[in-house]
């Protein structure tokens, strides 16, 4: 079992408390979406309600690579916390070796501003531990990483999980899901998306597949595809996969010359791909097929979009299965959407309160998906 906030005594304690604010930014470092600094709240309240003393809040922003980067501070997340929370936030310049003031809630710097962080190192844990006498793991997002902040600190200091981790368990615990279960796998980050598909092919009952992937399934195939994006890496294992009946794929594609020529889109047979062209969309009659696997499922995960959604017309289909997915959720389907391009398209287009759950995790969900166990979990279960 994995303590909860029921299972720890906050009273007058200062709490170490890991978040998860690795918010987009501008190149600036201003806030594009705050999602997961107001998926804190509940448990940051909840801790107050409880009688903590104060708040001493931990997180990472990007990829530092143990290197004080200014625009990847915590300055702007301290700030935009204080306004959703209604209390002093007080940042203050390091995340080890510094003297805490006595505001309700203290900001500690972007703990990868230290190589230690990534590599886990045993004396920075001991020395993150030393901010407060108990530990609050909230950062589902990574959840997945073995980290001083995630798993070292764990060993000097009591912990326990926070409220939107409880949450993000219901939800995404392969072992508890509601079957049959339709997973939607789209996005173009090609090399880690196919493996990911396989690993994730046992717990689940049909697979759609979208995104830049399906082109190198249809190379597998033997089929055309023009100048779309090829996995070559991994050509193998599609063509192992191709034939599985899980594996639902597009059967038309929408083309053009380039990204940038949406007026001159087209919608081919999957087998059709002209070879001068780029496949950046599924088509309708995949829609509609997708549509109807998807009548099936109980429970429907979705992750990455099915097109190239930054410019138009090559969103089309992922809006209509967005759409779609809201009117499942109205009749009683669970739909959970993950990643931070699905996330982005969900509430670009208002729909984030018509889904059962919109996970904060991308890399994390799917490590739950594949049925695979969280290390900061883990360390807390020790
Ligand atoms: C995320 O955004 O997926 C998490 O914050 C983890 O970030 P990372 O992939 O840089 O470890």
């Amino acid at each position: 079992m994995i303590p909860t906030i029921q299972d720890l005594d906050f009273r007058d304690k200062r709490v170490i408390v890991r978040v998860d604010y690795n918010v987009p930014l501008t190149e600036a470092g201003d806030i594009v979406d705050d999602t997961r600094i107001k998926a804190s709240l509940p448990t940051l309240e909840a801790l107050f309600e409880r009688g903590a003393r104060q708040l001493v809040l931990l997180t990472h922003i990007g990829r530092p690579d143990g290197k004080r980067v200014p625009h990847l501070s915590t300055d702007k997340v301290a700030l935009r916390l204080m306004q959703h929370l209604g209390k002093t936030v007080q940042k203050v310049d390091d995340c080890v070796d510094v003297e805490l003031p006595e505001t309700p809630v203290v900001m500690l710097e972007n703990v990868r501003f230290h190589e230690e962080e990534e590599a886990n190192d045993a004396e920075f844990a001991r020395k993150l531990a030393q901010n407060g006498e108990l530990f609050v793991n909230d950062a589902f997002g990574t959840a997945h990483r073995e980290h001083a902040s995630t798993v070292g600190v764990t060993k000097h200091v009591k912990g326990c999980v926070g409220l939107l981790i409880q949450k993000e368990l219901h939800y995404l615990d392969i072992h508890r899901i509601e079957k049959p279960v339709v997973t939607i796998l789209g996005g173009a980050k090609l090399e880690t998306k196919l493996p990911l598909l396989q690993r994730m092919l046992p717990n689940v009952d049909k697979l759609l597949v979208g995104g830049a992937m399906i082109f190198t399934f249809y190379k597998a195939r033997g089929w055309e595809v023009g100048k779309s994006l090829l996995d070559e890496k991994n050509m193998t294992m599609a063509q192992m996969l191709t034939n599985n009946d899980k594996v639902v794929l597009p059967t038309d594609v929408v083309v053009a010359p380039s990204p940038k020529d949406g007026d001159r889109a087209k919608v081919v047979p999957a087998q059709g791909i002209p070879a001068d062209m780029i496949g950046l969309d599924i088509g309708p009659e995949s829609v509609e097929h997708f549509k109807h696997v998807l009548s099936g499922a109980k429970t429907v995960v979705w992750n990455g979009p099915l097109g190239f959604v930054e410019e138009k017309p090559f969103g089309e289909a992922t809006i209509a299965i967005m759409e779609h997915l809201a009117e499942l959720t109205k009749g009683g389907v669970i739909t959970i959407v993950g990643g931070g391009d699905s996330i982005a398209m969900v509430e670009r287009h208002d729909l984030d309160e018509k889904f059962t759950h919109v996970s904060t995790g991308g890399g994390a969900s799917m490590k739950l998906m594949e049925g695979k166990k969280l290390p900061a979990l883990q360390a807390l279960e020790r």
